[in-house]
């Protein structure tokens, strides 16, 4: 279990993190969500022990970061921002000190390499000097020295920044597929990446923490989430907007576009929880209009990153 107790820090006056506090458990990926400068980065500097907290502190596996660094660094992995790895040496040479450092030894240390290397697709570019790698193969090593010695506790800040789709997929699959024997801790700025790997979202600005939730929970704080979406063929949209008003449990409806093949609107419910889309139905087919397409929305992460960061 990772265990962030109010962790804030000061850079002079300016309170860069403030009194971020929560758990998380084996299982668990967590997206940390927040714009430029909101503090993420700083908060996983302090939870890997790479900077002190001003205040509070992280507890890995058990292990105080502030009091018992050593222990607690053994039991994690951190990919940091921007890929900081030696651009001198060999992509084989540079794993091979990082296993070392790790206080693995022979054959076992031999096998951890090599098994890295093939597990994050690295084979082709073994004995490459890392300098003259791309950015995106640069990340990759950056990644294999981070899952290197199998932490418990996976800490990456921005692990797809700069990739390129195909990458970003490989990524993705990588760190689906380790999450079940670990607890991991990623930040992005990319929202479709949240949905695609995170159990768990943390939307941090400010330095404070704003929301926490599954991302299905946040979507539901869309102001869209419950509306209902239709599209029909030519249509009277007086009429027609006057029958969906009229809808027990309807509070507006929008017409999204009118033109002579096509006319389509949403319905906003009265509260997020008033299912609408039955008695909807059941107007319409009384009313005997051409509904073309119907669906419920379920809100985005977008809207809802926007609403709570701007
Ligand atoms: N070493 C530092 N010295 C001074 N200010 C810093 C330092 N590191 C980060 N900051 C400031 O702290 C704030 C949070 O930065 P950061 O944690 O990097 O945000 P994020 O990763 O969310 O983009 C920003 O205003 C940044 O300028
Ligand atoms: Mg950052």
């Amino acid at each position: 279990m990772i265990e962030v107790q109010h962790l804030t820090k000061f850079f002079g006056s300016k309170r860069a993190v403030d009194d971020i506090s929560f758990t998380l458990e084996k299982g668990e990926i967590l997206g940390f969500l927040g714009p430029n400068g909101a503090g993420k980065s700083t908060t996983m500097r302090m939870i890997t022990g790479f900077m002190p907290p001003s205040g509070g502190t992280a507890v890995i596996g058990g292990h105080d970061i502030r009091r018992d660094s050593l222990e607690a660094r053994r039991k994690l992995g951190y990919l940091p921002e921007n890929a900081p790895v030696y651009p001198d040496m060999s992509v084989f040479d540079y794993l091979d000190f990082c296993a070392e450092i790790r206080g693995f030894t022979g054959a076992d240390r031999k096998k951890r390499v090599g098994d890295t290397i093939d597990k994050c697709f690295l084979g082709g570019v073994r004995h490459q000097t890392i300098g003259t790698l791309s950015k995106g193969y640069k990340q990759r090593v950056c990644f294999a020295q981070s899952i290197l010695h199998d932490p418990e506790y996976l800490i990456m800040d921005e692990p797809t920044d700069g990739l390129d789709p195909n990458q970003k997929h490989e990524v993705r699959l990588m760190i689906r597929e380790m999450s079940a024997e670990k607890a991991i801790i990623l930040s992005t700025h990319i929202l479709d990446e949240v949905d695609a790997v995170c159990t768990r979202a943390i939307i941090i600005a400010e330095g404070r923490i704003q929301a926490d939730d599954t991302p299905a929970g946040l979507r539901t704080r869309s102001p869209y989430h419950g509306a209902v979406s239709l599209t029909f063929g030519p249509t009277d949209s007086g009429k027609l907007m006057s029958t969906l008003r009229s809808v027990e449990g309807v509070k507006n409806t929008i017409l999204i576009d009118e033109s002579r093949s096509e006319v389509s609107v949403r319905v906003l419910p009265r509260t997020r929880e008033t299912l609408i889309a039955d008695r909807i139905m059941a107007a319409l087919s009384r009313d005997r209009y051409d509904l073309k397409s119907m669906y419920v929305e379920q809100g985005r992460l977008d809207e809802v990153f926007r609403n709570i960061t701007m």
